[in-house]
């Protein structure tokens, strides 16, 4: 089996370091602290979690809601319902009276599914008000279970995209009720997740810790690529894989997948050429997503971020220098167009 994980997570062997960041997750979880979570695309908000729930298992429940596929709040009702009547107790006869008796006023349906045993809840939501009162009934269920519970919402911001008004009104209210649980907002739109937690006219001002997630430190990742290659009998020295880190700047996922593919190569020993050439073809495989960027900007758009890409870092791209070297214009509408490219998560703002 390859060693380097590049989906979801499998176990603390393939998971690097993350120590202090686990710790304060599970200390905010014991003492019933709420949490978000954010850092640039692909550092490991999701792995982080699924490693605390793997580490969590007996002492609390923890519930992991990806809301990425949801787009409005029957979505949102729909996931949570289940994941509450999944992950609470264990399905019984029992279970089900009682939450057909808790949920009678929204019409509680039943389902399991033939092949997976999993059982499926639909509740009947036609107007504002029922799907306030589901979700109020929800949260009032998980009140009520007398246990330890941490819900994990990755992907948070997806709530700002819903139709529906008022839904960070009607779950910041129903949070606060809650003194019991830990929640955790997680999401890869630092600026769109943290405006609801940032903003002093927003219901969820100041209501949680923030926590950026940085880079894994390469004291640390260093280490753990080299003894998975050489437990597999393949050589690499240290500034081999140091290089491997500096080239991918440190982001897991490019670190995790060129080193997927260099473990994957039938070579007993990994030379810096093997790595350079590696990363070439992997460019050359996302050619057609490279591409794909340049038909769905504008011209303009795509240039500043032709421009930044040549740069890799552009300490001050309102400057007269980075504007006159790319032909750019004023930097008034360099600023309004990088504010689009940084909302669709194509640059991101570093302030370390
Ligand atoms: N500590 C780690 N050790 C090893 N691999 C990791 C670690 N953290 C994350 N990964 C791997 O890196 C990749 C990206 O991680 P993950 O999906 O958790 O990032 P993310 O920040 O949630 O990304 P996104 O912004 O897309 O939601 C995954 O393949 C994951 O398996
Ligand atoms: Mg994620």
């Amino acid at each position: 089996m390859n060693p380097f994980i590049l989906s979801g997570y499998k176990s603390p062997k393939y998971f690097c370091d993350r120590e202090i960041e686990t710790e304060r997750v599970l200390n905010a979880m014991e003492n019933s602290r709420n949490i978000t979570l954010v850092s640039e695309r692909k550092i490991g908000k999701t792995a982080l979690l699924n490693h605390v729930e793997n580490l969590s298992n007996n002492k609390v429940v923890f519930i992991y809601i990806d809301l990425y596929p949801t787009q409005k709040l029957n979505d949102f009702i729909k996931i949570l319902a289940n994941k509450l009547l999944q992950k609470l107790e264990p399905f019984s006869e029992k279970v089900l009276r009682n939450i057909t008796q808790f949920f009678k006023s929204i019409n509680p349906k039943f389902s399991i599914d033939p092949q997976s045993g999993i059982p499926n809840l639909e509740l009947s939501i036609n107007t504002v008000r029922e799907a306030e009162e589901s979700i109020h009934l929800l949260f009032k269920y998980l009140r009520h279970s007398q246990k330890k519970v941490t819900i994990a919402f990755d992907e948070f911001q997806q709530i700002l995209t819903y139709p529906e008004k008022n839904i960070e009104a009607l779950l910041r209210s129903e949070i606060q009720n809650d003194n019991e649980s830990c929640f955790i907002f997680s999401g890869s739109h630092t600026h769109f997740l943290l405006s609801i937690f940032n903003e002093y006219s927003r219901p969820f001002y100041q209501s949680t810790e923030i926590m950026e997630l940085k880079k894994i430190n390469i004291d640390k990742y260093a280490p753990f690529i080299s003894n998975h290659f050489t437990e597999n009998d393949k050589q690499i020295n240290t500034s081999q894989v140091e290089h491997i880190y500096n080239i991918n700047r440190g982001i897991t996922y490019n670190v995790q997948y060129l080193s997927n593919k260099l473990y994957s190569l039938e070579v007993n020993k990994i030379t810096t050429e093997f790595i350079d050439e590696t990363l070439v073809q992997i460019v050359k495989e996302n050619e057609i997503t490279y591409y794909n960027y340049r038909e769905l900007l504008s011209g303009f758009h795509f240039k500043i971020l032709k421009s930044i890409a040549q740069e890799e870092i552009v300490e001050k791209p309102f400057s007269g220098s980075f504007l006159r070297k790319h032909n750019l214009g004023s930097a008034s509408s360099v600023k309004s167009a990088t504010t689009i490219l940084q909302n669709k998560g194509l640059i991101i703002t570093d302030y370390e």
